[in-house]
């Protein structure tokens, strides 16, 4: 028999071994078990953990869940101050700091040739071989303690082994995928998007709710450490960073001359645009530690490494004109309308200027020539105005006293760049929320898009999406409607009502809480399997569901409060919309013999062959509708889930898949197809 093993040792064992699963995955790229069962062994050390909290050990990867929200940071000086790096943006400019740096040693160095990934700077302090604090870089000198944040990062080692004082140094970034990912989903969600995955890194490492930044998929390269008695040479330093089980990037290369230096860089600028992150450039540093010694550094920079930066994508143009959209939580986005340029292969007409700050920091006004840059985001943006030429014609933006659609009062929350407009009731706002009401991943409503919300809104058939189901006592006005006529009407009214029978979680999403995504809904939709739970549940243990932040459960909690949303809910429930996550199984496999007298609950309950699974759909099937499998698929006790990421146990494909199949192919996900899906059915 087994000996049983005390509760302790097995939160340990189990912390060892996530931990080190969590490198399999995240560092080497090979995992060695499923998803599923990672879950179990997250799950169960969870359990342990509640129930003997005085076990849990500070490497523990559930502490990569987040805590409490702070109020502010703790502001934290560097044992080192963390200096910038001088720019070279030409193969002479190399050679000139070769030269520099030949006459300050008298003989050749080694260099180590790194890519410069465009991310944000922190230390990482560890002692006992447990990650003690980090640090933001700040001005330099200083920075904010942003240990809990940094925490939740899956790549960053929570424990080493290696007892001595450790700091190790590097850079946070998005993945180019993440980011245009995220800031899809802000734009769902009606939040200010991010200008680059730079941006999106730094401004999630300032969140003061560890939850959340628990729920953006940072990652860390570690590009330099210091500790005693550790190897003599830069390269041998991140060997040793790598070993201990710091992410280190894998195209970093030591070289003896700086001919090979020069090719290597110049070369890698081809392989840029292929890397999964964004780069600026490369950096060059002296190898020998003595030999960075002796070069030391000027105030700002040290003298043993340079930065060679790739040109980025720019084109110059005339800003022509800054208008404000008005997004689905009111808030102004400045867009500039440019003088048509081409860029990167496409026309350009259009760039985003973020929020008014942006605006004020570039000081670009109405008529100023500007640079616009392609960067990891398809959006351009304005890099800067080319002030030299100005002729004093040009215009300063304001921004208006009110909104520019409705005129309502404009409000500006504390701590937040965006500003707002007050008005619920702005038609900008309402069209905004019609959409994402009918959009895909919420209650997919076909015929209902941009321009048909557009007409209905401003024909005033709709005041809100609580209109839509009453829509049908208005078919002889809508069949008056341009181009509208009697079949167009009876589809758009069809496809309505259809919708009503959406399950719980898209219903969620539909009704554009801010902060609740698809994925938080499903979560919502799971704990809670009606929507009248949810409207009374206390903010308390809103807060307790693990990944629904405090920031997220006030949404939450706020939303079903507003006395506007109240009526247009009742106003849902009314028209028979469904609001209880009840069993909503269409489609029995055919060969079921309906005559064993089961009724459609047990037939699945039996047999919960996707338990635990989370699985994404992408393009259709031919035997089921969408409705039908996610239907299937909870029966069979799993999860459809929008978006694909490393938790996802596998993707089902039907024709026509989309961008989801390519992520599962990237993260390296298993994927089915149709027929494979039904044999999994029928073998259950
Ligand atoms: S070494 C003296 N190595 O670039 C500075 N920095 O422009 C020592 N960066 O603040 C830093 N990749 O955030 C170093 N391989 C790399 C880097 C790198 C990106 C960033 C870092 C630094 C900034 C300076």
């Amino acid at each position: 028999m087994k000996p049983k093993i005390s509760s302790n040792k097995r939160i340990k064992e189990l912390t060892d071994l996530i931990n080190k699963h969590n490198r399999k995955y995240y560092l080497d790229d090979n995992p060695e078990i499923s998803d599923y069962e990672y879950d179990l062994l997250v799950r169960e050390l969870l359990e342990l953990e509640k129930k003997y909290p005085q076990y849990k050990r500070p490497d523990s990867p559930t502490r990569r869940i987040g805590g409490e929200p702070l109020k502010e940071f703790k502001t934290i000086k560097h044992q080192f101050p963390m200096l910038s790096i001088d720019n070279t943006y030409s193969p002479e400019e190399i050679l000139d700091f070769d030269k520099r740096v030949i006459k300050l040693l008298a003989e050749k160095p080694e260099y180590v040739v790194e890519p410069k990934v465009d991310g944000i700077a922190v230390s990482l302090i560890y002692q006992d071989g447990l990650f003690f604090r980090g640090v933001s870089r700040g001005d330099g000198w200083q920075g904010d303690e942003i240990t809990a944040n940094l925490r939740t990062i899956k790549s960053l080692p929570l424990s080493v082994p290696f007892s001595f004082p450790l700091e190790a140094r590097g850079e946070i970034y998005f993945k180019k995928e993440d980011f245009r990912f995220l800031n899809s989903e802000r734009k769902r969600r009606g939040e200010v998007l991010f200008a680059n995955p730079r941006n999106a890194a730094a401004g999630s490492l300032k969140l003061l709710d560890s939850s959340l930044v628990a729920q953006r998929p940072l990652n860390f390269f570690a590009y330099t450490g210091y500790f005693k008695n550790g190897p003599k040479e830069h390269y041998r330093v991140l060997q040793f960073l790598k070993k201990i089980g710091f992410p280190v990037n894998s195209h970093i290369k030591l070289f003896s001359g700086i001919e090979e230096v020069i090719e290597y860089c110049q070369n890698f600028q081809k392989e840029r645009n292929k890397l999964p992150y964004d780069i600026d450039g490369m950096v060059i540093k002296v190898n020998s530690l003595l030999d960075q010694e002796k070069l030391g550094r000027t105030t700002k920079s040290p003298r043993w490494l340079i930065a060679y930066k790739f040109p980025a994508v720019q084109a110059t143009t005339r800003l022509k004109d800054i208008i404000l959209q008005v997004g689905r939580t009111g808030i102004l986005t400045p867009v500039a309308l440019l003088e048509p340029v081409e860029l990167a292969g496409s026309t350009v007409s259009r760039a985003t200027l973020h929020n008014k700050d942006e605006i004020q920091r570039l000081d670009v006004r109405i008529g100023d020539k500007v640079f616009i840059e392609k960067g990891g985001d398809i959006i351009p943006k304005v890099l800067k105005a080319v002030k030299e030429v100005r002729n004093g014609k040009e215009r300063i933006f304001k921004m208006p006293g009110e909104c520019p659609v409705c005129g309502g009062k404009l409000y500006q929350d504390a701590g937040e760049v965006a500003v707002r407009c007050e008005n619920v009731r702005c038609p900008a706002q309402v069209k905004e929320r019609i959409k994402h009401f009918a959009s895909r991943d919420a209650m997919d409503i076909e015929g209902l898009g941009e321009a048909m919300v557009n007409l209905l809104v401003e024909k005033k058939l709709l005041a809100d999406y609580g209109d839509l189901y009453s829509l049908k006592l208005k078919l002889a006005e809508l069949i008056s409607l341009e181009r509208m006529g009697e079949k167009s009407s009876r589809n758009l009214l069809d496809a309505i009502e259809k919708s009503k029978g959406k399950p719980l979680s898209n219903f969620i999403f539909a009704l554009g809480i801010r902060h609740i995504g698809i994925h938080s809904a499903e979560i919502l939709a799971e704990k809670f399997p009606s929507l009248s739970e949810i409207r009374t549940v206390d903010l308390e243990s809103l807060s307790s569901i693990p990944e629904i932040g405090p920031v997220m459960a006030q949404s939450i909690f706020n939303f079903f409060r507003d006395k506007e949303i109240i009526f247009v809910l009742e106003k849902l429930r009314g028209a028979g919309v469904k609001t209880v996550e009840r069993p909503t199984f269409v489609g029995a496999p055919k060969q079921r013999n309906h005559s064993e007298a089961l009724d459609e609950e047990s037939i699945f309950s039996e047999k919960n062959i996707f338990s635990e699974k989370r699985i994404v759909l992408t393009g259709t099937l031919k035997d089921f509708t969408r409705n039908q499998v996610t239907g299937l698929i909870k029966h069979l006790g799993g999860r459809v889930t929008s978006s694909v990421s490393p938790k996802t146990s596998f993707v089902l494909a039907g024709e026509e898949p989309g961008s989801k199949l390519e992520k599962a192919k990237t993260l390296g996900i298993k994927i089915i197809n149709e027929k494979e899906f039904k044999s999994l059915i029928h073998a259950g």
